[in-house]
């Protein structure tokens, strides 16, 4: 766009304006799919589209499915982010079912005598979960959404659950990895593991506990989770491991549902996860920074360069200034405006990195993979992209006694102490600091993008990453990026601290290694898998859908109908 008529007629001024000129009518697809990470989870919600489920329904059946056979990425015992589309209504919500601290939680409960913040605790064991949210989602999406009961969406999950599942090799290679944690508890070794150990090829896994626990919940709804016996099977649990839930704290769960972020970039509109999630507020920043550099123009070293340094600025915003907003005031509008974005980048040079140290210097630690990301799109045009977790692989390795419900580790997702960064490397300040009741900040970004040709359903797992994997993600399906394209993307991210630019093996010819270093960016390769992303495209002109799920993941997309 020309930079003056930009700067009068903000693309953001008349995003709101346009987007529901984009919507109307053009996603009717006729043909459906599902892509999420296991096979299993993505048959469940296509049988469910099939038998007259809509995508809300599906949702629920891919969320349980996931729940049992991915009990690394994310459960019952966790929370998440639904981004919801309504064709009919025309309508974009989020459902928030993000795991919130107990009520006895305070804000140096992390802490040793000498102020440093004990991991331990944190990330392992019954100290470090929150209060889960998926039940309550499963129930709220049924009962507002979808129109199939839980008997039907949430049976395959049942099935699996009581019958067993196959374990692939990323199972075995994230339990070898949480194998100590896992082992301090039996009722979670005598489930997940085999002897005590890492099970063998294709050995199958199954849960009886826990299939009565989903199987409460088909009957009884969230109160099947939050209250009664599986509740206080829990919490007697949690408290003989040293926890402090309560009750009360499970009877006082509930979903919130939200207005997601949104903002325009060139003809696109995107909707993202908005708080406590970060992720909407990160990548709006970016995108407008991008935006302000006129980044479509610029040739392929400048592009990275305006990328990281786009990255590192809004990365240090997140570390100021985010945090749960019904508990902290949180500036979204400012952080999210043009202007905001012309002031970060008063002293970017196109010559040279900023040096993090020159904005904030703090410390960080590396972080593995977690998380699951899936998408679905149904014949009507409903669209959900959910991004849901446990935090680390096998959340904090407790399965509460008797309820086959592994608990999630999501407490770390707080910042434990101002400068002390949590497992994803990620630096905290008061906004995010642990208050009883609160939502822990989070990087999940479902997202959905529409241009006036195609619509984008997307989303990753991968911790601190999953920001700059939408983001390049995104940037590749407006480049005109098949779904293949968008998932295959080579990764590389930048988060403000460490002040280096890890990347994918690969990502990079060496000569624009070379040229970027000339301008002082560090470099590291990144050695574990990075994120599993799961993409669906509409083509509004042809109501074609294209689908993929991430190759360096183990999961399936099927697209079906028409
Ligand atoms: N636990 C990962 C996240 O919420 O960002």
């Amino acid at each position: 766009m020309n930079s003056i008529l930009r700067n009068i007629i903000r693309p953001q001024h008349i995003g709101a304006f346009l987007c529901l000129w984009f919507f109307a009518g053009h996603l009717q697809a006729g043909e459906y799919a599902v892509a999420s990470a296991s096979p299993l989870a993505t048959q469940a919600g296509i049988d469910v589209l099939e038998s007259g489920g809509n995508a809300f329904d599906a949702a629920i059946a891919v969320t349980s499915v996931l729940a049992v056979v991915e009990p690394y990425s994310s459960g019952i015992g966790g929370g998440g982010f639904y981004l919801l589309h309504q064709q009919a209504a025309n309508r974009q919500v989020m459902l928030d079912a993000r795991e919130r601290a107990p009520l006895a939680a305070h804000r140096d409960m992390y802490l040793d005598a000498s102020g440093k913040a004990d991991k331990d605790l944190s990330l392992n064991g019954a100290t470090a979960a929150g209060i889960p949210g998926i039940p309550a989602a499963l129930e709220h999406l049924q009962r507002n959404y979808g129109r199939l009961s839980l008997q039907k969406t949430m049976a395959d999950a049942i099935g699996y659950a009581q019958n067993g599942f196959e374990i692939d090799d990323y199972y075995r290679s994230v339990a070898k990895w949480r194998l100590e944690v896992m082992q301090r508890y039996p009722s979670t070794s005598a489930v997940l593991l085999v002897n005590g150990e890492v099970p063998a090829e294709r050995a199958v896994i199954r849960q009886t506990d826990l299939a009565k626990t989903l199987q409460s919940i088909v009957s009884n709804g969230k109160a099947g989770f939050y209250e009664g016996d599986v509740a206080q099977k829990l919490v007697t649990s949690v408290r003989a491991n040293g926890g402090i839930w309560s009750l009360e704290d499970l009877q006082q769960y509930e979903l919130i549902e939200r207005e997601p972020a949104r903002f325009r970039y060139g003809d696109a509109d995107i909707i993202a996860a908005s708080l406590p999630s970060s992720g909407g507020i990160v990548l709006n920043s970016i995108f407008n920074m991008l935006d302000q550099l006129d980044h479509d123009q610029a040739e392929p070293v400048e592009a990275i360069h305006q990328l990281v340094e786009a990255m590192r600025r809004a990365f240090r915003d997140r570390a100021e200034f985010m945090g749960d907003i019904d508990h902290v005031e949180v500036p979204v509008a400012r952080l999210s405006s043009a202007a905001h974005a012309q002031q970060l980048l008063k002293n970017y040079s196109s010559a040279k990195a900023t040096a993090s140290a020159d904005l904030r210097g703090v410390a960080a630690t590396e972080g593995g993979n977690d998380t699951t990301h899936f998408s679905i799109v149904d014949a009507d045009g409903n669209l959900v992209a959910a991004t849901l977790s446990v935090n680390y692989p096998f959340g904090s390795g407790l399965i509460a006694d008797g309820t086959g419900v592994l608990l999630n580790d999501e407490m770390d997702d707080f910042s434990a102490s101002p400068g002390v960064p949590n497992v994803w490397g990620l630096l905290g300040t008061e906004a995010n600091a642990i208050a009883p009741g609160k939502r822990m900040l989070s990087s999940m970004t479902p997202a959905f993008v529409h241009t006036p040709e195609r619509s984008l359903v997307t989303g990753t797992p991968g911790g601190s990453w999953i920001i700059t994997m939408n983001l390049l993600g995104i940037l590749e399906f407006l480049n005109g990026g098949n779904a293949e394209a968008i998932v295959s993307r080579r990764r590389f991210h930048h988060q403000y601290d460490p002040d280096v630019i890890r990347y994918e093996a690969n990502t990079f010819p060496a000569s624009t290694v070379e040229a970027l270093m000339e301008k002082g960016h560090q470099f590291k390769v990144y050695p574990w898998r990075t994120g599993n992303m799961h993409s669906i495209i509409i083509d509004k002109k042809t109501g074609k859908l294209d689908a993929a799920s991430d190759p360096r993941g183990e999961g399936q997309a099927i697209i079906a109908g028409d």
